[in-house]
């Protein structure tokens, strides 16, 4: 039987990384995508240790006619996952917000994980599992903003899974399962090291809730632990 395969975004470091070890050693395909793989020491050593399964492509998810060139190059590939995990948490508190950095981080956070579906989602739609998911945030839930401030952060995963929950709808006649993901507070150079969770924990999680996606649960926010978080 083929393996199946995964395409990843921000596979060169943090939760992205783990990813790659994780699907990798599960015997996956696995087509690992970053800005600078000359860069990616750790990322080469993972596919270095395995046969031929991981191939890194270089990929910035705000340069779309890249997203638009590396889909033409993969184009026949049957993509059963494909993770938008790349993002950016730019900080600024009220007073000092960073107007060109909030425009960048919602063309990372939410226009390119809504670009790479509209890029692979025939690739996706060709393969077995047909499944889409990006890694948002619990910091983008409304009802559970008691602390007020990163705007830019929280803005951009508020809609992300507006994007998310809307490719939910529209990719169900082509059989793609799409998921909102919460990885849990992860140390990573992002989560920073008095984060609750390894990569490891997370990923684990991550990779059971992915396995559940169907087309029936399609369109939820889910944590790594399977919890369904309300929007
Ligand atoms: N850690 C947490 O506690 C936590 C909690 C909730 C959600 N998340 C989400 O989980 C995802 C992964 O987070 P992490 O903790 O692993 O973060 P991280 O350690 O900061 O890693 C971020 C990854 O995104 C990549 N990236 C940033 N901008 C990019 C671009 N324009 N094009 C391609 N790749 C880009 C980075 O690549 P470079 O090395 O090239 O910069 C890096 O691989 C993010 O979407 C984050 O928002 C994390």
């Amino acid at each position: 039987m083929t393996q199946p395969t995964l395409l990843i975004t921000g596979a060169n470091r943090g939760i992205g990384l783990e990813f790659v070890r994780q699907y990798a050693e599960a015997g996956w395909q696995v087509i690992a995508c970053c800005r600078w793989p000359d860069d990616a020491k750790a990322l080469h050593a993972i596919a270095d240790g395995t046969d031929d399964q991981v191939e890194i492509h270089p990929l910035d998810v705000s340069d779309f006619a890249e997203i638009d060139a590396l889909a033409l190059l993969l184009q026949g590939r049957q993509i059963d996952l494909l993770i938008n995990n790349a993002g950016v948490y730019p900080h600024g508190d009220f007073g000092g917000t960073d107007y060109e950095a909030w425009a960048e981080a919602f063309h990372i956070n939410t226009m390119a994980p809504m670009k790479m579906a509209e890029a692979f989602a025939g690739h996706v739609a060709s393969s077995g599992l047909k499944k889409i998911v990006t890694l948002s945030s619990k910091m983008g839930r409304l009802d559970d903003n008691t602390s007020g401030g990163s705007y830019i952060y929280r803005s951009t995963k508020t809609a992300v899974n507006m994007v998310m929950k809307s490719l939910a709808i529209d990719l169900k006649p082509m059989g793609i399962a799409v998921a909102a993901l919460h990885p849990g507070w992860v140390q990573t150079e992002m989560g920073g090291p008095n984060a609750l969770i390894d990569t490891q924990q997370s990923v684990a999680g991550l990779r059971q809730v992915i396995e559940q996606l169907t087309l029936e649960n399609s369109g939820r926010f889910v944590a790594y632990d399977g919890k369904v978080i309300p929007w």
